[in-house]
Formats: C-alpha cells, structure tokens, sequence
C-alpha cells in the first residue's frame, strides 16, 4: 500500500470506504469522503476550527432526545431538508407541493369529524380551513385522512409543552363522499425556531431571521397516491419570505378571509369575527 501524502489521502480514503456493503453505502460514503476532503481544501480548515465543529456536533448529539432533533433542525436551517423535499416529491406541476416535515408532528393523533374544533378552547381567532381532496386529474377523493397540527398563539407546539398530557391543536381529518373537508381551529402565529441549542448559537452568529411565517401543517398518506407532506400558509403573513427553514411555496400561500360573527361554514353560529380559508389538496397518483 502507499503510505500518506498531500496528493493521495483522498484517494486512499475513498478506496477504502468503496468496501461497504450494500453498494449503496459505498457510494455514499466515498462521495462523503470526496465532499469532506473538498471543503477542506477549499477553505484550508484549520486544526481549531476543526476542533470547534467537532464540539458543535458533540454539543448538537448531547441535545437531542425523542423530543429534541437538533440535528434535523441543523439540516432544516441549512436548507438540506427542503434540497430533500424537492429531490423526493417531483410532482405533477398542477399537484399539491410538498415542504418539510418539521420536527414536531406526532403519531396518532384523535380522529375528528367534518367541522371538528381541534383548538379545544385555545384562545385565539377561530380559523376554518375547508375544501376537497381531489387527484391530478381532478377525480374528488373520499375517505382521505387530513392529519393536521399547528403551534398556538405563542408559536408553541404541544411537543414542546411538558405538562400535556392530550392532544393539543392536532387532530386527523376525513374527507366526505365528495372528498369535502373541514376543519376548525385558532389561527397560528409565525414562531421562531428553538434557539436556546447549538443551532441557535450558529444562527446568532449570521443576520439569519430565525422566524418562521405562520403555517398549519398536514401529512396526507392516501393509499394508490404520493404521501405529501405539507404546510399552509396565511397569505400577507410576516416572515414568508424569510421562512428559516425555506419550507415557503408560492402555491401553499393561502387567503385567510375574516368574516363578521355570524355561521361559519359548518353552520355553527360564531360569536366572534372568524377566518375562513378555501384550499384544495391535490394528489399525485402513483405511476
Ligand atoms: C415546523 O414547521 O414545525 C418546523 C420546521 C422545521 C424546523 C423547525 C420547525
Ligand atoms: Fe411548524
């Protein structure tokens, strides 16, 4: 074997990580090894900022539990995890887009009927969000579940609040036999990202907004269709272009109309001025 030099260590590294199995791990880790050796080279790493990045990982694993994925949130703030969405999700240009996942959404949450108030009481202005599931080819699908979460008025999750113990502005959706939906809820506030971790002490080192623009978020896994993960997001709302994560798109950006008191669209009579906002979901069929 040839012994180390300026010129060879990138080869000599690659040739021996080319021995994973299955091939699939070989080719990712030999262009794990081309990429890292590039960025070294490039900005000539020093001895101590390799040191300081190594701590920023350890700092960044010591974080995270079940609850905490500080490492998503690096990738999310990095613009990775929307590179991802957009190499995955290559959908009919009239389909609904997709956008990250986010950290906070949480298996199993209770079944909800059309008009369903999944705020529960939560102070804030009553939103309703209503409108069909249909396919590309504009087909209404029923019996589609719509699982939905969301912040509350503070940008918090419920993942995020020790002390609950029940579902909290999360809930799952049905379409009709029309492939109608709605829902009720509080209208969300834009919200910063956890800064109190080693991604936020990045982040105060740049002039990086760390706000994102307020959003609900849906997964919809219906069966014959592409999963889509998704957000909406309340039209003329701060921080859209801005969004920290870059999970904003231009065709998620919705009209949250206020309406006076009066019937909201399930004939519920409100009390007090409401948000009504129209969205359709759109499906790729697979193949
Ligand atoms: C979210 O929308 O919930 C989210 C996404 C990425 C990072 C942090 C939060
Ligand atoms: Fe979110």
């Amino acid at each position: 074997m040839a012994f180390v030099n300026d010129d060879n260590i990138t080869d000599l590294a690659v040739d021996r990580w080319a021995t994973a199995r299955p091939p699939r791990l070989a080719e990712l880790m030999t262009a794990l090894v081309r990429h890292l050796h590039a960025f070294a080279r490039e900005v000539r790493l020093t001895e101590e900022e390799w040191l300081a990045a190594m701590e920023w990982l350890a700092a960044t694993g010591r974080i995270s539990d079940e609850k905490r994925q500080e490492f998503i949130l690096a990738s999310d703030v990095l613009g990775l995890s929307t590179l991802l969405v957009q190499l995955n999700n290559r959908f009919a240009a009239n389909a609904t887009p997709a956008t990250v996942l986010g950290p906070f959404h949480i298996d199993g949450s209770p079944p909800a009927e059309y008009g369903h108030d999944m705020s529960d009481g939560i102070a804030g202005t009553p939103l309703f969000i209503t409108g069909k599931v249909v396919d590309t080819s504009g087909n209404p699908l029923p019996d589609v579940i719509l699982d939905v979460w969301q912040a509350d008025a503070d940008g918090a999750y419920e993942a995020q609040l020790a002390e609950v113990d029940e579902a909290r502005l999360r809930a799952k959706y049905r379409t009709r036999a029309d492939g109608t939906y709605c829902l009720r809820t509080i209208a969300p506030l834009g919200y910063s990202i956890p800064l109190d971790g080693p991604v936020g002490q990045l982040i105060g080192q740049t002039g990086i907004s760390p706000f994102r623009p307020a959003h609900i978020h849906f997964l919809i896994d219906h069966p014959g269709h592409a999963r889509l993960i998704t957000h909406l997001f309340q039209e003329g709302g701060d921080y859209l272009d801005t969004d920290v994560v870059f999970g904003t798109k231009d065709a998620l950006i919705t009209r949250f109309e206020l309406r006076d008191p009066g019937p909201g669209p399930d004939g519920t009579d409100l009390e007090t001025p409401h948000f009504h906002a129209e969205y359709d979901f759109v499906l790729q069929p697979h193949g």
